[in-house]
């Protein structure tokens, strides 16, 4: 992709490319990018809703944050329907499964607290039902602004449309919990544009969601990094010697992989509130490789920048694979160039025996890494399975300048503060 003009004084920049030849790289099972099996009797946070995407309250440079001692995270999340008889199967039993992956059409943001970083208790909806626009409360990263509790929550809303909005409330904690008041009034922010990043009308399977705004340590402006798909119609995309990278003899092939457009898109504010923004060209594209590059975030380690971002199996291209998992790209400058951690970019993926374990991997800044639990084979072939819909073990990396590695397993939804604010 070209790119374009300078804006707001960011320098003009090529997108990154993970090509097939990174991808060839990915091994699985590579006991230093797996995630260490998860046991079948995990326990589970509330049998009433299932959870997925956690996003822990943090501030605008990546710190996980508690306030007044209360660590606070925030989950999609969706009612479990046990009695309902649209999730019976023929014998009159709950269809578990069913229910599950049907969650992402009423997904909704709920609210947890705890003061030991785990043993989240419930918080409830942050929005009430009505305030946001659209039928699907779709991830995103909630903000703590100021002592005073100020919270931006960006996040993605979703059907009809995807777009990127933000709604602003407060935290008020007491000594017994912590509640979430305001969040009123959901302002919208960008959608994709067709020409830098894929809309429906270009590909009804387009993808543009997940905000993840952030403070650049190097030059202070405020961004946000989003996943997106390259602009163009579906099918049009060329998979050429650029994005197949170095490959040997016979792997040039690139079959129907033109369909896998994945990229990781980047806006910045006009404004200091971060209610004015800019796209900018994607960051890091995956054209032939995957079709999504889902909640890319960021660490700031060494003064490198580690970027993150989950993908799955079924999203790869013909000719090249790799586990569920989050994956990994490192650069010297915000705008690249990014190169594959560990080659091929693989940071931390399921087991082969395990593939649907867990997702939606967030690494913190602490190296900690959150995910859920989707589901664990409970017999050897596994044919049954036990669905999840709650926190897995958190798991503990190493990142050391291009490579990471798994050096830790932690309690369930163990998400520690990085640091306190006491709010006035
Ligand atoms: C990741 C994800 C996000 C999306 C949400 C939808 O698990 O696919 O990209 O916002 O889940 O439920």
């Amino acid at each position: 992709m070209k790119t374009t003009t300078e804006k707001f004084g960011v320098t003009p920049h090529q997108p990154s490319l993970w090509t097939r030849a990174d991808a060839l790289k990915v091994r699985a099972d590579d006991p230093t990018t797996t995630q260490p099996l998860v046991s079948a009797d995990f326990p589970v946070l509330n049998n009433d809703v299932f959870i997925w995407d956690t996003m822990p309250l943090r501030d605008l440079d990546g710190n996980v944050t508690s306030v007044d001692g209360w660590s606070v995270i925030f989950t999609l999340t969706a009612d479990r329907h046990p009695n309902d008889p649209q999730y019976l199967d023929e014998d009159g039993n709950y269809d578990i499964l069913r229910d599950w992956n049907d969650r992402h059409g009423r997904a909704k943001m709920y609210y947890w607290f705890s003061r030991t970083g785990k043993n989240w208790e419930f918080g409830g909806r942050v929005m009430a039902e009505g305030v946001s626009p659209t039928a699907r409360e779709w991830a995103g990263t909630p903000i703590l602004l100021n002592d005073r509790g100020e919270v931006d929550l960006y996040y993605t809303a979703v059907t009809p449309g995807a777009t990127i909005v933000k709604v602003r409330g407060r935290v008020v904690t007491t000594e017994h919990g912590v509640s979430m008041v305001g969040f009123e009034k959901v302002k919208p922010l960008f959608e994709a544009d067709g020409k830098m990043y894929q809309t429906e009308a270009q590909n009804a399977f387009w993808g543009f969601r997940d905000p993840w705004p952030f403070r650049d340590p190097n030059d202070g402006k405020l961004y946000m990094l989003f996943e997106g798909n390259v602009a163009g119609e579906r099918g049009s995309h060329k998979v050429g010697e650029a994005e197949i990278g170095d490959v040997p003899p016979g792997y040039e092939d690139v079959g129907n992989s033109r369909y896998q457009t994945a990229c990781v898109g980047i806006a910045v504010a006009r404004d200091a509130d971060g209610d004015d923004w800019e796209m900018l060209p994607p960051l890091l594209t995956a054209v032939g490789v995957n079709d999504q590059t889902e909640r890319p975030h960021f660490v700031f380690q060494d003064g490198k920048y580690y970027l993150f971002t989950i993908s799955h199996t079924f999203t790869y291209g013909d000719g090249v694979t790799g586990p569920d998992g989050v994956y990994g790209f490192v650069a010297d400058s915000l705008f690249g160039p990014y190169v594959p951690l560990n080659g091929s970019g693989l940071v931390l993926g399921n087991p082969s025996s395990q593939p649907f374990q867990t997702y939606s991997h967030y690494v913190m800044p602490n190296g900690l890494v959150t995910s859920f639990i989707d589901s664990v084979p409970t017999d050897e072939t596994g044919t049954q399975i036990r669905v999840g819909g709650t926190e897995a073990p958190t798991v503990g990396l190493k990142i050391k300048g291009q490579q990471t590695f798994v050096v830790a397993e932690y309690d369930y939804g163990y998400i520690p503060p990085m640091l306190d604010v006491a709010l006035k």
